[in-house]
């Protein structure tokens, strides 16, 4: 018997190779990442002063750690968190204490929706400038004398344009507190020294996730170039244990080769998900798509989004769903993976083409599905990756 659960995982396979996926928190990550992410690794621990058979496992997180630190010029590198939100509540426990203030973008501004009752911190909201797309620096540097936040973050899940990182840290700096920059989104677009540098502009910490832009196994990332800070957040991602006890040592060398392929390929890589999003954010627009920010050419990131509400979001989503594109109910496109794939701009156009029959000229999804599974098809290979020479 082969088991129901191999049947299902191959019937997946095959269907999610045949859809273009534009979920801007997804990515691909290539066959040899794959191939080391399912390796023997996946079934070892690591502790030295415990376990035996290390040899080469202590090696593989040096040297990830390494890889990292280089990649994002970072003195400091944990590779510990499981996963992007992992790494923020390591945050919020290292920098922050109980009954504190978290100064951060609501979830209704596009935020990260995180349950700070339940940790016992108290979110203040940042303002956010619709016009602009970013916050309001006068109305933040109010709230940030007023509210005294221990931490404040920047980064955000609906983000298409750099935060302000320099000033906010000044004002940090004036009250005492950290300048967080949650880069969950963006992660593989700094790497690739496009969007903004947090770190070298201010901000104490730069965490996220490794699977949506930065094109790794899911999992979760934290830096700084702050010993002081290192010290604190090594106390809550380290042994002995609160958030993680062993980490994943097969994800840590599937991220470690990553970030490898990165140090290769990450410029060219982060530059043309920027290009291709403006592209197909233009030929969306065109062709009546209503897509916000016209006023600053549409997007600086991975992301695009389309000025609908929740009612149209869902039918929007479940729309393209039948035609095999897969996007979120914000409804936000994201370029990461298919730029990955290596996707062209005739295809872009092509795919812009039936979104908008779709959304706006309302036509039948499914007369597409067969165009679009063979368009997904074509795309197979990883790029910017070990596993193709480009
Ligand atoms: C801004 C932001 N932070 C954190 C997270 C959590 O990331 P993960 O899914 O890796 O836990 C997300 C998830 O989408 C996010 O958008």
């Amino acid at each position: 018997m082969r088991g129901r659960i191999a049947d299902l995982v191959e019937r997946h396979e095959k269907y999610r190779s045949e859809c273009i996926n534009l979920i801007p928190s997804e990515n691909v990550m290539s066959e040899t990442a794959r191939k080391i992410l399912a390796s023997d690794l996946v079934h070892r621990y690591h502790h030295e002063d415990f376990y035996g058979g290390l040899q080469y496992i202590l090696e593989i997180l040096q040297k990830t750690r390494d890889i990292i630190k280089d990649l994002f010029k970072a003195k400091y590198a944990f590779v510990e968190p499981l996963s992007g939100n992992i790494s923020f509540l390591a945050a919020l426990l290292a920098l922050s204490k109980p009954g504190d203030k978290i100064a951060i973008l609501s979830p209704e501004d596009g935020g990260y929706p995180f349950n700070f009752e339940l940790v016992d911190r108290v979110p203040v909201y940042l303002p956010f400038d619709w016009r602009k797309g970013t916050i309001n620096i006068e109305k933040t540097r109010k709230l940030i004398y007023l509210e005294k936040p221990s931490i404040v973050v920047l980064g955000s899940s609906f983000i298409l344009f750099p935060f302000p990182v320099k000033a906010v840290s000044e004002m940090c700096k004036d009250i005492d507190s950290y300048l967080v920059y949650d880069g969950s989104h963006v992660l593989g677009l700094i790497a690739g020294n496009t969007f903004q540098d947090p770190l070298a502009e201010g901000a104490d910490v730069l965490l996220g996730s490794t699977h949506k832009t930065f094109p790794g196994p899911q999992g979760g990332l934290i830096l700084t170039n702050n010993a002081d800070i290192a010290k604190k957040l090594a106390k809550v991602v380290t042994f002995p244990p609160v958030l993680i006890d062993n980490a994943h040592v097969n994800r840590i060398a599937a991220l470690g080769i990553t970030a490898e392929e990165l140090l290769s390929h990450g410029k060219i890589y982060a530059k043309k998900i920027i290009e291709n999003s403006k592209f197909l954010a233009k030929e969306l627009h065109e062709r009546g798509v209503k897509i916000a920010f016209e006023n600053r050419d549409f997007t600086e990131s991975h992301q695009i989004w389309l000025k609908v509400d929740e009612r149209e979001g869902k039918i929007i989503q479940e729309d393209l769903e039948r035609a095999n594109i897969i996007v979120d109910r914000g409804v936000r496109f994201g370029t990461q993976e298919v730029t990955r794939k290596g996707i062209t701009k005739a295809d872009l156009e092509k795919l812009a083409e039936i979104i908008s029959s779709i959304i706006v000229t309302k036509t039948k999804p499914t007369y597409f599905l067969e165009e679009v599974k063979t368009l997904a098809r074509k795309y197979r290979r990883i790029l910017y990756s070990f596993d193709v020479r480009i």
